[in-house]
Formats: C-alpha cells, sequence, structure tokens
C-alpha cells in the first residue's frame, strides 16, 4: 500500500509517504536558502519518499517568525528554482524516484518577530504578552490574497508542484478561525472568521491555474472555546465549523487536506505526541495519536474525493510503516506524513524498502529539534546529526 503509486489530476505521486514540512530556521536573510537548506532538502530527496513538502515560507517579510525563515521572492527566485532541480535531479539518481514537490505558504501573525495578531486571545498572550497595537487591521487583511497570490505565483516558476496554503498551529490564518471576538468583517460569524483563508484560496487559485492546491489544516486547535478553532468549551473536538470550512476549501479546488491539531506554542504534544519534553503533558500520547486517526477517518468519511495526508507518525519509530499501512487500509488516509522522522533518519523509507530498517536510527521523539529552534538556532536533529548535535551542546553551554 505505501509503495502504491497515487494519481490526482494527472499528477503522478510514486508513493504513499510525505515528507512534512519541518521548518529548519536556516534560511539566509533574505529567504533563500542556505548551504544547510540545500544539504537538508538533499537527505530528503534521498530518502525515496514520493511526496516533499517544503517548510513554512513567509509571502512577506512582516510575516516572518525569524530572520531565517524561507521566503520566496523575485529576487531570489532563481536559487529557489536551483534548489528544486537540484532536488529532482538528485531523488531520480539516488532513490529512482520524481518526487511531487509542495511548497507551505504562511503568514506567521502572532509568531512574526512583531506579533501580527487577529485578536486579543489570553491563552495565547499569558506566554507572549501582545497589545491592541498588534492587532492586524481589516485594510492589511485585505491585502493578504494577492501576498498568497504572488508568492504562489512564484512558486510554480521555480518549478514546484503544487502550494498550501496553511492555515495552522496558531499562524495569521488559523488565528483568525478564531476571532470569535474580532468586530468587522474577519470576526465573529464563521463566515467572517473564514474570509481571509478563503479570499486567499480564491486569490491563488487562477494564480497557479495548473499546480495542485493544497491545505495543511489545524483542524482543532484544542484550546477550549472562545479560544480556539474546532473545539468545545470542554476542550474536545467539535466538527462543525471544521467540517464546513473543509467543504469550502474542497469547493475552492483544494485537493489535498494535510491533517493537523492543535498549536505547538501552546500544546506541543497535541500536534506532535512526544516521549521527552519541556513538561508532562496531560494525557498520553497513545490518546493523542488516536485524536489523529479519528479525526482523519471523521475527514475521509465525509470528504471522499478529498486525498487526505495523515499526521503524527513518527512517536511510532520502527513501527511506524506498519501503523502507516493500517491508517491507509483502513481508509484514514491517503498518504502518511512522517515530519521529526525524516530530520533524524533521513534514508528511513529507503531502508524500510530494502528490509534493513534500523531501529537505533528512528527518532526518539525528545523534542530537541523543537528545543534548537525555540533556542533561535537552526532546527534539526540533535540527536543523530552531528551538526545539530554540536548546536545544541553549544546552545546548553
Ligand atoms: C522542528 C519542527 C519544525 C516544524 N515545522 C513545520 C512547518 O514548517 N510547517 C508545518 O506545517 N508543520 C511543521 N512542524 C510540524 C510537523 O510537520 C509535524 O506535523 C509534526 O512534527 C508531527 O509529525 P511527526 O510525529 O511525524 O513528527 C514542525 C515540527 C517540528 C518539530
Amino acid at each position: 500500500m505505501l509503495n502504491d503509486a497515487l494519481h490526482i489530476d494527472g499528477l503522478a505521486f510514486p508513493n504513499r509517504v510525505v515528507l512534512q514540512p519541518m521548518e529548519g530556521c536556516d534560511c539566509r536573510g533574505d529567504g533563500a536558502p542556505s548551504a544547510l537548506t540545500r544539504e537538508k532538502y538533499l537527505r530528503a530527496a534521498r530518502s525515496g519518499a514520493g511526496t516533499i513538502w517544503f517548510e513554512a515560507a513567509a509571502v512577506c517579510p512582516e510575516g516572518r517568525t525569524n530572520g531565517r525563515q524561507m521566503m520566496l521572492t523575485p529576487a531570489n527566485l532563481d536559487e529557489f528554482k536551483a534548489l528544486v532541480r537540484d532536488v529532482r535531479e538528485t531523488a531520480m539518481r539516488e532513490a529512482g524516484v520524481d518526487p511531487v514537490l509542495i511548497l507551505q505558504l504562511t503568514h506567521s501573525g502572532r509568531q512574526s518577530i512583531v506579533p501580527m495578531i487577529a485578536y486579543r486571545n489570553r491563552v495565547y498572550e499569558a506566554a507572549r504578552p501582545c497589545t491592541d497595537a498588534n492587532i492586524v487591521s481589516d485594510e492589511y487583511l485585505d491585502r493578504l490574497p494577492e501576498k498568497y497570490a504572488a508568492t504562489a505565483a512564484l512558486a510554480a516558476e521555480a518549478g514546484f508542484d503544487g502550494v498550501d496554503i496553511k492555515s495552522c498551529h496558531g499562524y495569521l490564518l488559523q488565528e483568525l478561525l478564531s476571532a470569535f471576538e474580532r468586530p468587522g468583517k474577519y470576526g465573529g460569524t464563521f463566515e467572517n472568521r473564514i474570509r481571509s483563508y478563503i479570499d486567499c484560496v480564491k486569490a491563488v487559485r487562477p494564480a497557479v491555474p495548473r499546480s495542485m492546491l493544497t491545505a495543511r489544516l489545524s483542524v482543532a486547535d484544542m484550546v477550549p472555546y472562545p479560544w480556539g478553532f474546532g473545539t468545545d468549551a470542554s476542550g474536545g473536538i467539535d466538527f462543525t465549523e471544521p467540517d464546513l470550512l473543509i467543504a469550502a476549501l474542497a469547493s475552492e479546488g483544494v485537493r489535498i487536506l494535510n491533517v493537523t491539531l492543535g498549536n505547538p506554542y501552546y500544546n506541543p504534544h497535541v500536534n506532535r505526541p512526544f516521549r521527552k519534553g519541556a513538561y508532562t503533558p496531560p494525557e498520553t500520547p497513545e490518546t493523542g495519536l488516536t485524536r489523529f486517526e479519528t479525526v482523519e477517518k471523521h475527514i475521509k468519511s465525509r470528504f471522499s474525493g478529498l486525498t487526505v495526508v495523515g499526521s503524527g507518525l513518527s512517536f511510532f519509530r520502527d513501527k511506524m510503516f506498519a501503523r502507516a499501512e493500517q491508517l491507509l487500509t483502513e481508509g484514514a488516509c491517503d498518504l502518511a506524513g512522517f515530519g521529526r522522522m525524516w530530520l533524524a533518519y533521513p534514508e528511513f523509507y529507503r531502508d524500510w524498502r530494502a528490509g534493513r530498517l534500523d531501529p537505533k536510527k528512528c527518532c526518539l521523539t525528545c523534542s530537541r529539534c523543537t528545543e534548537l529552534m525555540r533556542g533561535g538556532r537552526p532546527s534539526g536533529c540533535a540527536i543523530f546529526n552531528e551538526y545539530y548535535r554540536e548546536s545544541y551542546r553549544e546552545m546548553k553551554t
């Protein structure tokens, strides 16, 4: 199953393995890939994965989380073209696959260098204080779709097969979904709260008519109403609005939904169940993993025409492919996404296909990749990759 090809609108996915977007915080000041970024994606190319979902790339400078976040602009387009070309050549030469390449587009919103928030959210502001001055204006949001469309057009020119209009993990387009208390046309009613997201999708579609349109969506923030999306006041998932939103995305041409959950700045255990982290989560990892499965099955049962990418598989370590096969067979998802695993063990899929998966190389879900990122350093596997291991050691001394 995992090795089976999939065809969507004429685009061939050589197998069902997706390397999930993993922000490296390692680009140059102008947003172009650095040597470190290139190395990371060439490792990804050698994995044999059918899809490489490139990390969050900001659609404008003020929407970057840090000065090293990826950003595709007319000035650095040629460097992205070279990266895309080299990734394809490497994948063909060394793994025998022609991978689907998707670029994730984002505006970091509350996590931008200067926070740009949808509304005052007291849950999130406990961690990062803001004032009313940080609230983005309606006029700013009116101009957002053209920024997404312009970056999407550049992505197509760079050679990406598709773009992801990301609305997850608390970034701007996600936070707007829970702007219950925002006045005006981007807050309050459901139609108003999804307006900015849908307008961005609507603007991107004609800008890249031949590209695959995808969305990475936090189906539920798991932050109780009224401070999160898709979540009731007791903290459980309420599918009413996510279902309506997914239907709207599908009717605007989104063909692939990459399912995620939670907000890593508030409840990281939801998005990436871990064995070791900065705190003890209020639930077992198994509870979180079952939640992913439940949500994916729910979406597949309602939206049969949508291709679903499953998330949160790295926790299963050397059992990850058995779990992925189970989810694919049971119809929870069509593509299986692996995040932390490919940072730890980039050749994991090739090794598994060749019958030589090494359990000792599998991701430990120790959270050090996140610690590096939060520590203002390029992010990578601080256990198995020497460069990041050294960086982690330096950070701790
Ligand atoms: C260091 C790090 C960077 C990440 N960057 C992104 C990103 O750029 N975009 C995104 O949608 N998710 C991002 N994620 C979330 C992952 O894509 C993935 O959903 C998460 O790690 C759970 O999958 P896993 O269990 O296979 O690791 C990141 C996670 C980590 C740990």
